[in-house]
């Protein structure tokens, strides 16, 4: 039927853990994000908005309310995150494991037996465990299938001291994903949450949007713990996080044997967000050179890795020598696209690396934040990534920040659209879309002003309410067809 959906499509929104559960008096203050957003020195140079997460919409308190708000909008999904700083918020780093490596020296495997798990579930906090346990299973009795990411952006400061290594301070075992012991340790953590709520999940993303994670955090030097402006420390964390997804994989696929629905057991996947890269001028060289190498390092490069193993450090293009490391590929059952925006790509000399060389020319159909609008876009990742990889998609995220809700109603049929022609037209296996976001949440280093939620939240009482936008979301959802 033209503009249906296949059957079993999953209709889902998305929140993760540091951007909604905060609030109503629920504090989680073990984290590097936690620092770097309070940090003073980070306000000064107005890095981050001064917005604090405790102020935030509840979730932590509010799940069944939120829930019940989803499921009131055809939602038959849900995808959240697990924050790791709850569920240690003390150092793992004395549970003893072993570590095996290649002749590299990289981490190829990291065996976590079973006197290791009951250390690991002693050090966890039970409170935290306990609570999760409930949003899990409360997410199933409301009809949802709870779709898990391990790795939505806090870490522990047990492991990461963001501001000293913003500084240049920091010690080793505190630079977050510039040490290799952070991936031991993640691998203990994805084991235990795997032991600790496989019973409740079956779907489980890995790591959300490694290009974002180093890109901000160590490219772009601000915005993003630790606010590095490095192109070498910004490959070593794509580096390290592209490894973290196999080690997770493999835990996951160890630990949680259990299936709570047709999903199961354990359903991996890697979320990566991709946008649609387009040469402001055809016709100049270098700005299609610029265009190609963006897609290159920011939507291929870390699939390559997680896919073929092929960790091209020198990015050039080639992979050689013991930048062909395809014993470490572990695995990927789906591709999670988080898709929001159209880039025209520019040349544009900077005076350093020349592979730098590039700009973003302003969007032709801004949000509230200058993404560009581009709904065509999400048909064409979607076709790519699958010819490429072929794997199940998922799309994670999309959305827009629109304070008016102005825009929202448009955006919304233009990229479901876009996703039902690559079912319909393209044969693309896209299992499902999950909606960014269900509710108005802090937007990282841009905090509350920034709204991408289908609801509202009163800053005092908390109440949500669904915009005119939800109708639309509501009405597609529930008919599993573009109406
Ligand atoms: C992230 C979300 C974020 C959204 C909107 C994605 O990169 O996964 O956490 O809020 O983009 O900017």
């Amino acid at each position: 039927m033209v503009g249906a959906f296949p059957e079993g499509f999953l209709w889902g929104v998305a929140v993760s853990s540091f951007q909604v559960e905060m609030g109503r008096g629920a504090v989680a203050d073990g984290s590097d994000w936690w620092v770097w957003v309070h940090d003073e020195e980070n306000k000064r140079r107005r890095w981050v908005s001064g917005d604090s997460p405790e102020d935030g919409p509840g979730f932590w308190e509010l799940y069944r309310q939120d829930y019940k708000l989803a499921r009131g909008l055809g939602c038959n999904a849900f995808r959240l995150s697990l924050d790791w700083t709850r569920v240690f918020s003390a150092s793992t780093k004395g549970v003893a494991v072993e570590v095996h490596r290649d002749r590299h020296g990289n981490i190829e495997k990291v065996r976590v037996d079973d006197r290791a798990m009951r250390e690991l579930a002693k050090l966890a906090d039970k409170a935290s465990v306990r609570r999760y346990r409930q949003i899990f299973s409360e997410c199933r009795v409301q009809g949802m299938e709870p779709m898990v990411t391990l790795y939505h952006w806090p870490i522990p400061l047990w492991l990461h001291d963001p501001i000293a290594t913003r500084d240049g301070v920091a010690s080793l075992g505190k630079r977050g994903w510039l040490d290799e012991e952070t991936l031991v340790e993640f691998a203990k953590y994805c084991a235990y949450a795997a032991h600790a709520f496989g019973d409740l999940v079956d779907l489980w993303g890995t790591i959300n949007e490694v290009k974002i994670v180093s890109d901000h955090g160590f490219l772009d030097g601000g915005e993003f713990p630790p606010g590095l402006n490095d192109f070498k420390a910004f490959m070593v964390a794509m580096r390290h996080l592209s490894m973290a997804h196999g080690l997770a994989y493999e835990q996951v696929k160890r630990w949680d044997q259990a299936s709570a629905g047709p999903h199961g057991p354990s359903n991996v996947g890697i979320v990566t967000v991709l946008h649609y890269h387009e040469p402001i001028d055809p016709s100049s060289e270098a700005d299609v050179k610029a265009a190609m190498f963006n897609d290159y390092l920011f939507n291929e490069w870390s699939l390559n890795a997680v896919f073929r193993g092929d960790y091209d450090m020198d990015v050039d293009g080639l992979v050689e020598g013991d930048e062909a490391l395809p014993h470490l590929v572990k695995g990927c059952d789906w591709i999670g696209v988080n898709y929001y925006m159209r880039r025209r790509v520019m040349h544009e000399a900077k005076g350093g690396d020349p592979r730098l060389d590039f700009a973003f020319a302003p969007a032709a159909d801004p949000s509230d934040i200058g993404f560009d609008t581009f709904p065509e876009g999400l048909r064409w990742v979607c076709d790519w990534v699958y010819s490429r990889y072929r794997r199940p998609i998922y799309v994670t995220e999309n959305g827009i920040a629109d304070a008016s809700d102005s825009m929202r109603e448009r955006y919304l049929l233009g990229h479901l659209d876009a996703v039902q022609r690559a079912i319909e037209m393209d044969g693309v296996p896209v299992r499902g879309y999950f909606h960014w976001s269900l509710i108005d949440n802090l937007e990282w280093s841009s905090g509350y002003k920034v709204r991408f939620g289908l609801c509202s939240v009163d800053a005092v009482t908390k109440r949500r309410t669904p915009k005119a936008s939800a109708t639309v979301f509501k009405r597609i959802a529930e008919a599993n067809m573009l109406t």
